[in-house]
């Protein structure tokens, strides 16, 4: 089924992936998986801890080769919003951004995620929440087509999430990036995706919801997707386990 969505979008994807695996050892943590990521769309994979997710995101990025398969690229430049931060320890907090970008961008951005006192601080001076707003700000200071996000609010306060995830959501009505986000939160992925896709362990089991626009949808519309989405997670680890 999914295979036969990815040749349908073939058309518009920026990303397009055809029978990817990847194991670590004797591990298979990616097998097998097809997917298509297409121009301007948001897409959410949910999966519970250890299904491979990060390992997903290193290999669209191209920072990790699959053992097989393919991947195709159809995007310029592609931001990631690291899970585990990767700040650089000796520069600060502007000088971490301005290694991707421009001054002004770069202040803008940390302005934008609530950082504008702590750009000369170090990131041992930062909270966990404040390193996640980094990684997000330094992501949107570098820009590009593609935005991959891997947990990029989780270490963060309700009203700052909420804050987040608005900021993203403006800056890709204005700019029309593709973005792949990986997160845990059924509601989260409601909100933002058009396409949510939830996986088991090493994406062997995969289901795609396709919600439609996300500015169309109300609040408890994203409940009601948020609910089906829960309900596919606890079927598939079910499965899974
Ligand atoms: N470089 C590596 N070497 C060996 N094993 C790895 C490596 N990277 C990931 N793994 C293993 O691959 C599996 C999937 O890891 P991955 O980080 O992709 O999971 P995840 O879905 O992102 O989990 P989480 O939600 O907890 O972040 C795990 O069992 C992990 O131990
Ligand atoms: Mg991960």
């Amino acid at each position: 089924m999914i295979q036969k969505r990815a040749a349908e979008r073939k058309d518009t994807a920026i990303v397009t992936l055809s029978r990817v695996s990847k194991s670590f050892g004797s591990e298979q943590v990616i097998s097998d998986l097809s997917l298509n990521i297409n121009k301007e769309e948001f897409v959410s994979i949910l999966g519970s801890s250890g299904c491979g997710k990060t390992t997903l995101l290193r290999i669209i990025a191209g920072l990790l080769k699959p053992d097989s398969g393919e991947i195709r690229r159809r995007c310029e430049r592609v931001a990631f919003v690291f899970q585990d931060d990767r700040l650089i320890p000796w520069k600060s907090v502007l000088a971490n951004i301005t290694a991707v970008s421009h001054e002004e961008i770069a202040t803008n951005c940390l302005d934008r995620v609530g950082l504008k006192e702590a750009l000369n601080k170090y990131p041992s001076q930062l909270s966990g929440g404040m390193k996640k707003r980094v990684g997000l700000a330094r992501a949107l200071a570098f820009g590009g087509d593609l935005l991959l996000m891997d947990e990029p609010f989780g270490s963060l306060d309700a009203v700052t999430k909420e804050k987040m995830i608005e900021l993203v959501v403006e800056l890709r009505n204005k700019s029309g990036f593709g973005a792949l986000l990986v997160t845990h939160d059924p509601f989260e992925a409601a909100e933002l995706s058009s396409r949510v896709i939830v996986v088991g362990k090493a994406f062997k089991k995969v289901k795609e919801f396709e919600f439609g626009h996300p500015e169309k949808r109300t609040l408890s519309d994203n409940m009601s997707c948020a609910q089906t989405l829960l309900e596919e997670l606890r079927r598939i680890s079910s499965q899974s386990e």
